[in-house]
């Protein structure tokens, strides 16, 4: 089970501060037993170095939000591979659907963003999920294969924890209402067998998969005890350490 947050653009660098203290001293805290369970945060980039700290001698991994396709160079604001290892990133998200939504980040980019990480040994965090008009139209399966295909194409995965893939249904972010538990477990079955078709059963079953969209602490239980849903990437509940470890707490139990 992996139970990462994604912050977006939200708190300062104090308050990022604080949010990661309180989310090690709650898992400290926990009677859960978190074994089986890796948490990680991944705040702004802003609050990388800050968030490090004050994660330091926890076992909360840090990941980023987005990683650029070059290695280097003349990319005003943009952040590269090895920036994030340097800082202590272990894991990046690639291919949220607001990135894909306002920037207009396409399957390719998003690929390349894929193979970066790969070769600095970041674990990217592949996000992928349909619209509603898309699952309204029948066509939830079709777009979630192709933003695999998209980003997957020609990706090396040689061990299963060198990827993790979110099913993210673009409608469940933010708005409050996830998806059902049954939707959840159909696309990452899905999402599965796709995986196997490319890198073998045996790993395949291996590769986490997280859900992410509207994941609470009221909802958290039965989404995470799907046989496929492997973890969740947690949007708001991870802006209060209470409710995100209360997730984390429900992924001991799945
Ligand atoms: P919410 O949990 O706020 O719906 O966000 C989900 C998400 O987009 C995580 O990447």
């Amino acid at each position: 089970m992996l139970i990462a947050g994604n912050w977006k653009m939200n708190t300062d660098v104090p308050a990022g501060r604080a949010l990661a203290r309180n989310v090690a001293a709650g898992l400290d805290r926990s009677d859960a037993d978190f074994s089986e369970v890796d948490v990680a945060v991944c705040p702004p980039f802003t609050h990388l170095q800050a968030v490090g700290e004050a994660l330091d001698g926890s076992s909360v991994a840090l990941g980023a939000q987005d990683v650029h396709a070059e290695e280097e160079g003349a990319y005003t604001s943009d952040i590269s591979a090895s920036m994030l290892t340097s800082i202590g990133c272990t894991y990046a998200i690639v291919g949220h659907s607001e990135r894909r939504q306002y920037y207009d980040e396409s399957d390719a980019e998003v690929n390349a963003k894929v193979v970066q990480a790969r070769a600095h040994g970041l674990v990217p965090i592949v996000c992928v999920g349909e619209t509603l008009e898309h699952r309204r139209s029948g066509d939830a399966e079709s777009v979630v294969r192709s933003q695999l295909e998209g980003a997957l194409d020609g990706v090396d995965v040689p061990r299963a924890d060198a990827l993790v893939v979110a099913y993210e249904p673009v409608w469940a972010i933010g708005t409050g209402e996830s998806a059902t538990p049954t939707q959840a477990q159909d696309m990452h079955a899905v999402v599965r067998s796709d995986l196997a078709g490319r890198y073998g059963e045996d790993l395949a079953a291996e590769v986490a998969l997280l859900y992410g969209g509207s994941m609470k602490p009221h909802n958290a239980a039965e989404l995470l005890g799907q046989p496929d849903v492997d973890g969740g990437l947690i949007g708001s509940a991870s802006l209060k350490a209470e409710s995100f470890v209360a997730i984390a707490e429900h992924a001991t139990e799945a």
